[in-house]
């Protein structure tokens, strides 16, 4: 059976566990793959830097790796050039793409989904968005018969960390930014996380999926945790109340009956939450987010939202379902041909 050669751009929190597993859990992917695996190479800054990795496999040449003989090209490097480029190099020629790459879909998802559409190769993200958590499948897929109203929840581990030690403990700021970075949620730049970029662009991909549209990042309208202070949230608990950095989409509707006009809104900023709602007991890195649709209801989806394992298990999944697709000659998810709802321009609620 001929393997599935996979590449790997950057080997960081995610990346690493990544590796440790492609390699470590070979036969067992290989069984639920049907073929087996071949870590082809490894591509990072500063090979130097990686005594802990398989020498051989390293390089520092991403675009190289990209071209040559692979089948499957995991990105968790992050950030929007040149990853674009290799990602578009990858797609169009009919490599599968598995990236958690959060900005760039945010920013050119529309690109990328093309160009994969024409060459019929496979894009999955669905570590992009909550970490371990199923979520960009089922918008993308389950629900694709039902209408989606309404998307929310906690999507950034890191200020959600930040947010629940500052409530329980009294714990400042600083301090616990420094453990969300030591136990691997934050961003490379944690300035992504608490100015809520991070947040945004995650929006801008739940609502690209959920109202099957193009939702880019500076659509959303963007507030982050910089500006909460310990006496803001004594403040809130004494009405009863908790801060937490919320995403909202919601599918909007100007004027009356069949005259009314729908757009889609979509913004991040923190929320005063009464204690006891759900999204309340949400802590830690935890992440939970409703999705509401006409016919099914209320949904929500709630799990580890960030970390090196956690977001490994979401890159793995795609991977299977990328190289299985390879080795039975399938193909898919595809995404709605994106048209039809206008975005609200942002700040407008
Ligand atoms: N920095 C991100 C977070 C990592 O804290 O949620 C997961 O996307």
């Amino acid at each position: 059976e001929a393997p599935v050669r996979v590449a790997l751009l950057g080997c960081g929190t995610v990346g690493s566990e990544v590796t440790r597993r492609l390699l470590g859990d070979a036969d067992e992917l290989a069984a639920r793959i049907g073929a087996p695996v071949e870590l082809a190479g490894i591509a990072v800054r500063r090979p130097d830097k990686h005594p802990e990795l398989p020498q051989h496999l390293l390089t520092a040449d991403a675009g190289e790796l990209v071209e040559s003989d692979v089948d499957v090209v995991i990105e968790l490097i992050g950030g929007i050039e040149p990853v674009r480029g290799w990602l578009l190099t990858a797609l169009r020629k009919g490599k599968s793409v598995v990236t958690g790459n959060k900005a760039l879909l945010a920013e050119h998802g529309a690109e990328l989904a093309a160009a994969a559409g024409e060459s019929g190769a496979d894009l999955y993200y669905e570590a992009a968005v909550a970490g371990a958590i199923p979520l960009l499948r089922p918008l993308r897929e389950s629900l694709a018969g039902d209408r989606i109203t309404r998307v929310m929840g906690i999507v950034n581990g890191t200020t959600n960390f930040i947010l629940s030690a500052m409530d329980s403990t009294g714990a400042s700021y600083a301090e616990t930014l420094d453990e969300a970075t030591r136990l691997g949620y934050a961003e490379a730049d944690p300035s992504a996380d608490v100015d809520g970029y991070d947040a945004a662009s995650k929006a801008a991909i739940l609502a690209s999926l959920a109202f099957h549209t193009r939702v880019t990042a500076s659509d959303v309208h963007r507030e982050g945790i910089t500006g909460i202070s310990a006496s803001d949230i004594v403040a809130a608990k004494r009405l009863n109340r908790t801060v937490k950095l919320l995403a909202i989409c919601e599918r909007v509707t100007a004027g009356e009956g069949a005259d009314g006009t729908e757009s889609v809104s979509a913004r991040v900023h923190p929320v005063m939450i009464p204690r006891n709602h759900q999204l309340a007991g949400v802590g830690g890195a935890f992440n939970a987010v409703y999705v509401e649709a006409e016919a099914a209801g209320e949904l929500m989806f709630y799990g580890q939202g960030a970390g090196g394992a956690p977001t490994a298990s979401a890159v793995l999944g795609d991977f299977v379902a990328a190289a299985r697709n390879r080795v039975a000659g399938g193909r898919g998810p595809r995404e709605s041909a994106h048209a039809a709802l206008p975005v609200r321009p942002m700040g407008q609620t």
